[in-house]
């Protein structure tokens, strides 16, 4: 293997991304086809890669004199777009045209130009249960004596379609499941594996899905805010097997904003006295998120960040008190295209009030595709990454994330211009170059 020196040590060297990358996508609902149809549009040179971190962003090395800023996917080894390969499963018989088409996300003539290639992708037979999800009633769906057969069935597609491409990541863009807490099933990868048997009502679908990649070694991703890899069972499934995970939920519209602005109310030490966040959604996801109990994991995935950010057990002048409320509401006529409301309370100089409004209309799935697209080339990376293989949770993938994961007992970060300085540093980490303190003194001397 080869090595270059990293302060002084040797540090192996990442394997080169040479080959296919096969991504199984769970769910190919709306995020799912704006993933392939504008990853495939972007090959064909009809539209750029907006919002995709590795496709258009920079990193800065070396001093600010040095002028050096090659484009992140110049600096790190990723997989070429021109190499990644789809396939998936889903509950519904609909190849990825016909289901990018009923999710109404891309419009007619965007589709048209790509219909060929969409519509050979044919979901597999899904792993599904109606009590997980109950907005949904699934048509193809794997049948099995218990849930460890139907992990088995899972892994025999994973293995077919390793034989096929070099290496393989799983993204979950699947529907939101209810509401779960962790239990004793899932506190080691033995209990687990008897709860599979034991056909365990803590285990749902999504984390059979996660077992079966993690078994298989393969990186797992989780787009939606269930409890699928955020469980020690996977972790050390995760380590175990150099199959890299990372946080979960896209953050994507509301929280995205939110983790912008409130990162810059606590740097003013301006108060906040309350965060009234409401939006209106009309796609198959605000269809699922209407039901109490999948909406409570959203909710619960999307309430944290506040409180992580601004801290209020450091700051109780300004924080203790305030008063956050997250709806969603389903609004059909608006299909994928959301509107996120923010009303903000904030307090200023010996407490006069001010108020800020935020009215964002969005596009759901435009947003997340290409946040879907970078957690896969990047999870690709962190697999073929001798420093990151093994170490299970990818922290420094955050950024992306509405839940990031982290080691037990570390709060996560969820300051957006935090996560990407340590997602950059990673990078410069993992490559041998200096990492940058934003200090600065030297130019000064
Ligand atoms: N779009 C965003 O901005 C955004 C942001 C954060 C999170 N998410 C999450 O991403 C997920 C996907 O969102 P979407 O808008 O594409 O939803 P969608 O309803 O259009 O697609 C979900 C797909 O998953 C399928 N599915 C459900 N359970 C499955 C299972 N067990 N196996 C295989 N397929 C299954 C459904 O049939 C559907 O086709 C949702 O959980 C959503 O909450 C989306």
């Amino acid at each position: 293997m080869a090595v270059h020196e990293q302060g002084g040590l040797k540090t192996a060297e990442i394997a080169p991304a040479t080959g296919k990358l096969g991504v199984m996508v769970v769910g190919m609902g709306a995020v799912a086809t704006t993933l392939i149809a504008g990853v495939e549009a972007v090959r064909k040179g009809l539209a750029k890669p907006i919002g995709s971190l590795t496709q258009m962003g920079t990193i800065r090395l070396g001093k600010r004199t040095e002028g050096k800023s090659p484009l992140i996917r110049d600096f790190v080894p990723l997989a070429s777009l021109d190499d990644i390969v789809f396939t998936g499963w889903d509950i519904f018989e609909d190849n990825v045209y016909e289901a990018a088409a009923h999710a109404k996300v891309l419009d007619s003539d965007h589709l048209a130009q790509i219909k060929p290639f969409l519509e050979a992708i044919q979901p597999m037979p899904a792993v599904f249960d109606q009590y997980y999800v109950k907005r949904l009633n699934g048509t193809r769906v794997k049948k099995g004596k218990h849930k460890c057969d139907l992990a088995m069935q899972l892994i025999a597609d994973i293995q077919a379609f390793k034989k096929t491409v070099d290496r393989v990541v799983v993204l979950w863009a699947g529907s939101t499941e209810i509401f779960l807490e962790p239990t004793a099933v899932h506190q080691s990868i033995a209990a687990f594996e008897k709860g599979l048997v034991d056909n365990d009502p803590s285990i749902a679908p999504s984390q059979i899905y996660a077992y079966a990649a993690l078994k298989e070694g393969v990186p797992f991703a989780n787009g939606a805010p269930n409890l699928t890899v955020d469980l020690p069972c996977m972790v050390e499934l995760s380590r175990l097997n150099s199959a890299p995970i990372t946080g979960k939920d896209f953050k994507t519209g509301q929280t995205f904003i939110k983790t912008v602005l409130a990162p810059a109310f606590k740097a003013r030490m301006l108060g906040v006295a309350g965060w009234y966040s409401t939006n209106i959604l009309g796609n198959r996801d605000g269809e699922v998120l209407d039901d109490p109990e999948s909406f409570k994991t959203k909710e619960e995935s999307k309430l944290g960040v506040l409180d992580y950010i601004l801290q209020p057990e450091l700051y109780p002048d300004l924080y203790k008190d305030l008063y956050h409320k997250v709806r969603i509401n389903y609004y059909p006529p608006r299909g994928d295209n959301k509107e996120g409301w923010d009303n903000i309370d904030i307090f200023g100089w010996l407490g006069y009030p001010m108020q800020i409004k935020v009215d964002f209309l969005c596009r759901d799935s435009i947003l997340a595709a290409p946040i879907a697209l970078d957690l896969v080339l990047f999870l690709d990376l962190a697999k073929r990454t001798p420093q990151l293989a093994n170490i299970g949770i990818q922290e420094w993938l955050s950024f992306y994330w509405k839940s990031p994961q982290t080691a037990p007992g570390l709060y996560p970060e969820h300051d957006l211009f935090i996560q990407l300085m340590k997602l950059k540093n990673t990078l410069r980490h993992i490559m041998g170059e200096d990492l940058i303190t934003h200090l600065g003194l030297e130019y000064y001397d």
